[in-house]
């Protein structure tokens, strides 16, 4: 029998938020999504906001926030390198300030609260898959650091929160995830190679395009995280969630140009700093203490993903035409 709850999820306007908001409602939950709109925009919740179980608050969470929920999902903080580069200092107070005021929040109001920490926490891995008792190798000081050190020191706060305070905790290390909903512009691998596909442009791929990922779909990645918030107490964390099955960037840009009948041809640009050439999650503790792993196949997720974006390219092209 599932009872329902008040769920707050910061960065619920943004890719992932959306999801989870929308999933977390049709469970019966009550969700109030915070969100300052940095790296999203409010449309992406108007279909949501007819639901009376459902309600925005535009709040930065770098500020204190005081409201009455059972649990959190802190998701706010900028996820691609396009947007958590443009604002670097503002990145890291999110990671830092904003977690210790969640974390303030839970404490204060006793709910459980969940972290989206990342994959990016292992930094350029030496080991590979990654499995959660890897510690990374991350640059300190580069251009990646505000995010990747700004999400380490969040997972220090939970844990330190948690053995100081007796705090409910979970961390969801979230590796890549793709799906409708992506922001167009943001720079993540899928969303450029399918909007450059769709316009049958030049797909630019950094390096020689060996350097491999994993993708996992958006729904997959989502049941992993309400999974893990209705673990038992004893779960904290960190937990991998991702899709282990491994594709080079180059055989992703082919699969994208055949998926989608495009014409483009395939650009190679150099490779940014930083870019770790290997990113694999190890999901054996999740599939053991969560018994969670994802199902969607990456051709039936990109196709979902392209439908998304055409149908968004024919309305901008209708609108153009209005
Ligand atoms: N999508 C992925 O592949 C992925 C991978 C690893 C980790 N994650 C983590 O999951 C979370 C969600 O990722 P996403 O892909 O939905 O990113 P996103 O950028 O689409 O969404 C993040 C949301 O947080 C909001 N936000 C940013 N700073 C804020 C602040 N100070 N106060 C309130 N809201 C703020 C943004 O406006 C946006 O709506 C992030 O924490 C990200 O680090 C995502």
């Amino acid at each position: 029998m599932y009872f329902s709850k008040k769920i707050a999820v910061t960065g619920g306007c943004g890719f992932l938020g959306v999801h989870l908001c929308k999933k977390l409602l049709s469970m019966g939950n009550e969700v109030i999504c915070i969100d300052n709109c940095y790296s999203s925009q409010k449309r992406n919740i108007y279909h949501l906001l007819e639901n009376p179980r459902f309600e925005f608050l535009r709040h930065d969470i770098t500020f204190p926030l005081y409201i009455e929920v059972d649990e959190i999902y802190n998701l706010a903080c900028p996820a691609s390198p396009v947007h958590y580069q443009r604002d670097p200092v503002q990145t890291i107070k999110t990671c830092i300030h904003g977690t210790i005021n969640m974390l303030g929040l839970a404490k204060r109001i006793k709910a459980k609260i969940l972290q989206a920490s990342t994959s990016e926490v292992y930094g350029d891995p030496e080991v590979h898959p990654q499995p959660e008792g890897y510690w990374g190798r991350v640059n300190p000081i580069g251009i990646r650091s505000c995010y990747d050190e700004g999400k380490r020191c969040a997972e220090t706060l939970f844990f330190d929160y948690h053995r100081q305070h007796d705090l409910d905790i979970k961390i969801a290390r979230i590796f890549n995830t793709y799906g409708p909903m992506m922001h167009p512009n943001d720079g993540r691998v899928v969303s450029n190679f399918i909007i450059q596909a769709l316009g049958n442009k030049n797909i630019t791929i950094y390096g020689d395009g060996n350097q491999t990922r994993s993708f996992c779909y958006v729904d997959d990645l989502i049941d992993g995280l309400i999974k893990l918030m209705d673990s038992p107490d004893a779960i904290t964390g960190p937990v991998n969630l991702g899709n282990p099955d491994e594709i080079t960037i180059m055989e992703l840009a082919q699969k994208i140009i055949k998926l989608s009948g495009s014409q483009s041809c395939i650009e190679k640009q150099p490779i940014p700093l930083d870019d770790p050439l290997k990113r694999k999650p190890d999901i054996q503790l999740a599939e053991k203490i969560l018994s969670w792993q994802p199902s969607t196949s990456l051709d039936h997720g990109l196709e979902q993903t392209l439908l998304f974006f055409k149908k968004a390219n024919d309305i901008q092209i209708d609108h153009s035409l209005s």
